[in-house]
């Protein structure tokens, strides 16, 4: 053994207790109540929780969109998922035109591979379905990367595909093994609501929720669920964050299809009043942050379990960018930072009695570990797989700064937030990469996960 954790109380998404682990070679060796570390390095856990990495499922990286590209590079974004207890995260490789799927995930492996300082992953997202695409599938599931994206809108910025395409990838996955995501919105809803506010000369950032509101959200989510239940495969609804998408999520579960959602921190804590703000505009994503009762319908679903995962749609801009639409919303680049807020915010709810530790860890690392086909090497600490480890301090209040984050953006829509509780130190297969607030990763250590999903 190289390194023993030795008095933590260890938490996975099913058990809690008092145990001590050994690392060799960056995997976890043994779990026993004492473990004599003998020469071996020792991390004394007393008084703190001991937590397989988070994953995060759903980040967008250097990703060019709304007129320039997300200010977090792979380096920039896998530092300040480090720091915030994320030690595998997923991007997403969106495919140009005549593209293939494997080109699409080594064209960007190419600048993330040296670049990355935790473990990564590619969704591919598929804007070009040609039939060398659709017979690929099966290629591309038994290379490793077995969940590909599409987006229901952003028509205008050549990523949406329609109905018909939606249906033949979700035959197809059905077919070769692989999960399907999407962002689900209305595109003719939202353009027809954005014209009218336009020239009607309502252009704040309140307009951006107006034009994408609850209803515009859910009759996507229920479209996709309707296409995935009448051909029999199974659907992933990134960032969900209304309640009738979530009933609907609620019931196709309970009539035994494989649908899974994923909700944001930014869902659970923020509602739509963000927009009447000054600073309104940093918190353009879409889809939006939505009313009361839609947060109150997600948390619900947490505890239902019918939603799935927590992930962050990391992907931020600099103020200056999101000034662009100081006078138009729709000139603001939409999307939001969170990678490193996910898991503390998470564990902080659990550590304030909303939810349990093991839900946290159910939601932000063994379910996506399982669903996306990286487990049991990681999303869990048992004998064997990836020391993949998060030390966490239950006493230590925390609150959010620009200051003390670790990305490329210069604000958070997050400052100020008030944590019981922050992760103290990870590991990343059994490398500290983070300790007491400070990064001690490096880019190129991370590596890029080959994913079987059954
Ligand atoms: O506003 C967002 N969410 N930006 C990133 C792209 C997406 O839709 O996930
Ligand atoms: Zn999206
Ligand atoms: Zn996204």
């Amino acid at each position: 053994m190289d390194t023993v954790i030795k008095n933590g109380t260890i938490v996975t998404a099913t058990d809690t207790f008092r145990g001590d682990i050994s690392i060799k070679d960056g995997k976890i060796q043994t779990i026993a109540v004492n473990i004599d570390p003998g020469n071996a390095k020792v991390i004394d856990a007393e008084g703190r929780l001991v937590l397989p990495g988070a994953i995060d499922a759903h980040t967008h990286l250097a990703m060019p969109f709304g007129g320039t590209v997300s200010s977090d590079d792979y380096e920039a974004g896998t530092r300040a998922a480090a720091c915030g207890g994320v030690t595998t995260v997923f991007d997403f490789a969106l495919q140009t035109k005549g593209e293939g799927i494997i080109e699409t995930a080594q064209r960007r492996n190419k600048i993330c591979e040296p670049q990355a300082c935790v473990d990564y992953a590619f969704h591919v997202a598929i804007t070009d379905l040609t039939p060398k695409v659709l017979e690929e599938f099966q290629t591309a599931v038994d290379y490793g990367i077995p969940s590909f994206k599409v987006f229901m809108v952003y028509k205008k910025e050549g990523l949406m595909v329609d109905d018909g395409v939606l249906c033949k990838i979700l035959k197809k996955s059905k077919e070769t093994g692989a999960l399907i995501s999407v962002h689900a919105e209305n595109p003719d809803l939202i353009d027809l609501r954005t014209e009218q506010f336009l020239k009607e000369g309502k252009t704040s950032a309140w307009y951006h929720y107006l034009s994408r509101p609850e209803f515009v959200e859910a009759e996507a989510d229920k479209r996709a669920i309707h296409w995935a239940k009448s051909l029999n495969a199974p659907l992933y609804i990134v960032h969900l964050a209304n309640k009738e998408g979530m009933e609907e999520v609620k019931k196709a579960r309970d009539e035994g299809y494989e649908i899974y959602a994923e909700t944001c921190p930014q869902y659970l804590h923020f509602t739509s009043d963000v927009y009447k703000r000054e600073d309104g505009r940093n918190f353009v994503c879409s889809p939006p942050m939505k009313g009361q009762e839609s947060q109150d319908a997600l948390w619900e679903g947490i505890k239902t379990g019918d939603i799935a995962t927590i992930a962050t749609d990391h992907c931020p801009f600099q103020s200056y960018e999101k000034d662009w639409g100081k006078d138009d919303f729709t000139k603001i680049p939409n999307g939001c930072m969170g990678i490193e807020n996910m898991y503390p915010y998470m564990l902080s709810e659990a550590n304030k009695g909303k939810i349990s530790f093991n839900k946290v860890v159910e939601l932000c690392s063994s379910n996506p570990a399982k669903i996306f086909g990286c487990a049991p090497a990681k999303g869990t600490i048992v004998p064997g797989s990836d020391a993949d480890i998060v030390i966490y301090d239950p006493n230590k209040d925390f609150v959010v700064s620009k200051d003390n984050m670790h990305s490329d953006v210069d604000h958070t829509i997050w400052e100020g937030t008030e944590l019981k509780g922050y992760p103290v130190m990870t590991l990343s297969r059994g490398r500290v990469v983070f300790k007491d607030g400070e990064f001690l990763g490096e880019p190129g250590w991370g590596k890029m996960l080959k994913r079987r999903r059954k």
